[in-house]
Parts: C-alpha cells; structure tokens; sequence
C-alpha cells in the first residue's frame, strides 16, 4: 500500500477517534455547574485563586468542562476523606493510575506494581530500613563533600539547590532499588530517562491520540521505555549468572529476585519505575523546600542546629561508625521533634495539587452521584491550606506540628496539642501520605531519608543563600503537574560551607 493511502488510513482513523472522544455518550453530571475552559486555565497560572473562586462560587463540588473529558473535582473535608476509603470498585486508584501512566506501563506492569506484600515490606520493612541506612550516609557525604569543593573553589558561582537535591535523592533511590554500582553507573541517564517519561506523560496530546498514532513523543516514550527496560534486564541478566555472589546483596532489585516470583523482566523493571517514580519527586521537593527555607529563615536554623547539636547523635554517624551506631543514630534522628515538625510543614505547605481516582460505576460523593467513567480529583493542598483546619495557613511555621500527633485517624490517639491545628480535627484533614488501601508504602523511607540528609547536611555543613539570596526570596511554586509535591519557579542558588568543629 503506497505511503500516502496509509497516512491518509491513520489520519481518518485518528479524526474518527477525536470525534467519539469529543462526542461521548451523554451522561448526568452532578448538579453543580461546570467550569469553562478559559476559567480553567486560570487553574495554571494560579491554583489557590482558581480553587477558591471555583469552591467559594460554585460549591464543593463542580466539574471542568474541558470538552474531551469532564473531571469532576470534590473539595469537601468528607470527600477528602471517603476518596481515601473508598473501594477500587467505586473510586479505582489502578485504573486512573493505568490512564495515567498507560504509554510507559502496561495494565500487567501496574497491577504487578501493586502486589504490596511484596511493595510495603521489601521497602519500609524494619530491617530492609535499617539496611538502607548506610547507603543514604555515604551518598550525603559524598554529595555534600563534592559541592562543599566546588563552593569553596568558585565561591562566587553558586549550585542549583534542587538540582544538588535532585541528584542526591536520585543516588540514594537508586542506590535502595536497584543497588549503588547500578546508581553510580547509570545514575545521570537514569534521571534524564525519568524526567523524559515525566514531562511526556503530563502532555495533553498523548489523551486524544490513540498510542499507534505516528506522533514523535509516542517514539520518544517508547524509546525511552526500552532503554528503561535494557538496563534493568541486563542489571538481572547479570545477577541471574552469578546468583551466589548477588543473593545476599540489599538492595529492593534483590529482594524481588529472591522472592523468585515473576518471570519476566519487563515486571521487575515496571516495579522498579513505579517505585521509583513514586519515591523521587515528592522526596527530592520535599528535601528541597525545608532547604530553601532553612536558608531563608535564620530563626528555623538557629533552632534546628540546636537540637541537632544537642542530641549527640552526629558522633554515631561518621565514616568509621559501627552498624549498629548508625542504626542508633538514624532512629534517634527520626525522633527529633522540631525536624519532624519542619518536614510536616514542608508536606502542608508544599502538599500536590490534587489526586486523582476514576469511577468503576456511578458512584455518590458529596451528594452527588458522579457518573461512571469519570476523574474525580479531591485538593490535598486546598485542604491544607484551609482556615477551617489550621491556624494562618498560608503562613509557613517551622515549629507549626512541635507535639502534635496528626496521625489520630490510623492510631486511634487524639491530637496532643492544638498548636497549629483547630479543633483537634487536624488528622481528618492533613494526611500527607495519603490513606486507606493506597496510603503511601514509602512512608518510612522516605522520612528516614528525608530525616537523615538533612541531619547530616546541618551537624557538618552550613548551607548558605547564594549571593544576595534573591533565588531564595523569590521560590515560589511551580504548578505545571497537578499530580505530586510542587517543583519551583525558578533557580535557587545555595554554597554548602564546611562547619568548623565546635
Ligand atoms: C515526601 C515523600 C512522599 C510523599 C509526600 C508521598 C505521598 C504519597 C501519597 C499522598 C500517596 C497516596 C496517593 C493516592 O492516594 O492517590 C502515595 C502513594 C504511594 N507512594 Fe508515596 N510519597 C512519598 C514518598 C514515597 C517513596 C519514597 C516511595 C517509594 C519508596 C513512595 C511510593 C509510593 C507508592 C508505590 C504509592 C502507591 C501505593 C499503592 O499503590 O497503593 N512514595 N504517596
């Protein structure tokens, strides 16, 4: 068949796809009017204006009229709620994950991905914690060694801070997952291939065309796939050869290999780019936040090096430590109040956008049924920012969470303190983990890495703003991504000073 007859083939099909995605089956959406498009792309430019403006003159809950798809957002403290509690077969957490991530994993990878007997203990499992300990030290050291030099050799140029913490939080991930020659070898292309993934699958374009559309970002996905997936094969390929020699080692690539229960490489190396997707954005943002405003506030520092000098725990935590000092030493760090309460703040303050489900049938929310076929988003961050729920909540407090237990609704103990918080009714609202069956398994780890770094990065450094600090004045969030922990508008300039011994 010439060229031209198949290109003319894909193009009608394409338009004829367009048009049943344009034109879908009329269906009843809640009585809440819609919001246009215009408005909506008032939604980018500034997300809390948006928000409050749709929930101040619409309601709780309204719906996007973006033509092709409807999503309906539920702003309501109760929504925020039944979205963490509700069932797979109402509000599906997989098949809006599938929808999300379906050009860089298949159904099979998402599902297998979900197998959380083997996600929550092979990652935050007490003893898989304690052996990831080690790793997340040396990486600090020698990251913070490596711009400690670089500082004091141009100490007029200043790093990219969230580029600094991308890399580190890159190393460390990978370092866990997949082991740290693998992190050190492949450490660059890796982040490059998964911000690639991330900024394609964000496109609006990959939601109209079909994935045989001859479109190059559909190229470039599968490229990048296939190299994703050649790197971790040959990762197994080659502990397969020698599994003596590997079988001991700890890394969560291992752990999976052990357990010895999938036969494909294709779904070790869709775990692995679940889990690490998962883990890199929203710790790398977080790190980075409590960063910019330790640099901004010398009061926060002042304190935080307080506590961190008077808890003794640096001396467990050098070069030459034991095992079991550093493992004393990362639990005590995890139980300092006041670096707890910043990474909270941080976790309010920064929290994503929005989350998202998609309903399996029609399905009632806020008093509305929303029609099946539908994403349903609830605002973490909107009800983060709410007065109802927190003291000046556009205001960022270090100390905002010092003595309050949030976690009310998964232990069953009351709020300790109203400090910060209104109505002890603070764990309804703020669950920067999330809840229910699709609560964060990274949890642990990632507040042990969070925890550790930044511990590490104050007791023997003294980060500084770079120049006359405007980078750090102006950081302000970047909302480009509705899902995840917010990036920053902008570069933010920082030099890490060695401390001289006290
Ligand atoms: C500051 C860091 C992190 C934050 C704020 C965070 C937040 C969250 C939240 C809110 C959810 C629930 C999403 C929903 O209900 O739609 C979630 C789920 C998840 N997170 Fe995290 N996360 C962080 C770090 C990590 C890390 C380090 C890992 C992996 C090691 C990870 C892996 C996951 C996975 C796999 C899920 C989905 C669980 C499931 O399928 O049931 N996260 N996370």
């Amino acid at each position: 068949m010439a060229m031209s007859t198949l290109l003319l083939l894909a193009v009608a099909t394409a338009a004829l796809y367009v048009l049943r995605r344009v034109f879908p089956p009329s269906r009843s959406y809640p009585r809440a009017r819609g919001v246009s498009l215009p408005a909506f792309l008032e939604f980018d430019r500034d997300p809390h204006k948006f928000l409050s403006y749709a929930y101040q003159s619409l309601g709780p809950l309204f719906w996007l009229d973006l033509i092709l798809i409807r999503p309906v957002f539920a702003l309501s403290l109760d929504a925020n709620n039944l979205f963490y509690t509700s069932a797979e077969k109402d509000l599906s957490f997989n098949q809006a994950t599938i929808d999300v991530t379906q050009h860089i994993l298949t159904r099979e990878q998402v599902f297998a991905a979900r197998l959380n007997h083997l996600l929550l203990p092979g990652i935050s499992g007490k003893s898989r914690l304690v052996s990831y300990g080690p790793g997340m030290i040396d990486w600090t050291w020698d990251f913070a060694e490596q711009w400690a030099n670089e500082s004091l050799s141009d100490p007029d140029g200043g790093l990219d801070l969230f580029q600094c913490i991308s890399q580190l939080v890159t190393s460390i991930c990978l370092g866990c997952f997949v082991g740290d020659a693998f992190a050190r070898e492949h450490g660059i292309e890796v982040a490059a291939l998964l911000r690639s993934f991330e900024v394609d699958i964000s496109r609006p374009v990959l939601r109209i065309l079909p994935s045989w559309f001859p479109h190059p970002l559909f190229r470039r996905i599968a490229a990048t796939r296939a190299r994703w997936n050649a790197l971790i094969k040959s990762e197994i390929d080659a502990r397969k050869a020698d599994p003596e020699a590997t079988r001991s080692r700890n890394d969560y690539l291992q752990y999976l290999v052990n357990e010895d229960k999938f036969q494909h490489e294709e779904e070790y190396a869709g775990i692995i780019l679940g889990i690490t997707f998962g883990a890199l954005v929203n710790t790398t943002m977080t790190l980075s936040w409590a960063l910019v405003h330790i640099l901004k506030d010398s009061d926060l520092r002042k304190e935080l090096l307080q506590e961190i000098d008077g808890s003794g725990l640096a001396t467990s935590l050098e070069p030459h430590s034991t095992a079991e000092e550093l493992a004393g030493g990362i639990a005590g760090i995890q139980r300092l109040p006041l670096l707890d309460s910043v990474l909270k703040e941080v976790m309010r303050y920064y929290s994503g956008l929005a989350l998202v489900r998609y309903t399996m049938r029609p399905t009632m929310v806020d008093g509305h049924v929303i029609p099946k076929d539908t994403y349903v988003f609830v605002s973490p961050w909107l009800t983060n920012h709410s007065p109802a729920l927190f003291d000046g909540p556009d205001t960022f407090r270090g100390d905002r969470f010092m003595g309050i237990n949030y976690d009310r609704a998964d232990t069953g103990k009351t709020a300790s303190s109203k400090d910060g918080c209104k109505d002890g009714r603070l764990s309804d609202g703020f669950r920067p983990w999330g809840g229910g069956p699709h609560r964060c398994i990274g949890e642990k780890f990632a507040l042990q890495a969070l925890k550790t770094t930044l511990f590490l990065l104050l007791a023997r450094y003294d980060p500084v703003a770079h120049g006359d600090a405007r980078g750090v004045r102006e950081a302000v969030p970047e909302w480009s991504k509705l899902v995840g922990t917010p990036e920053c508008k902008g570069r933010v300039g920082w030099q890490l000073k060695r401390r001289s011994p006290s």
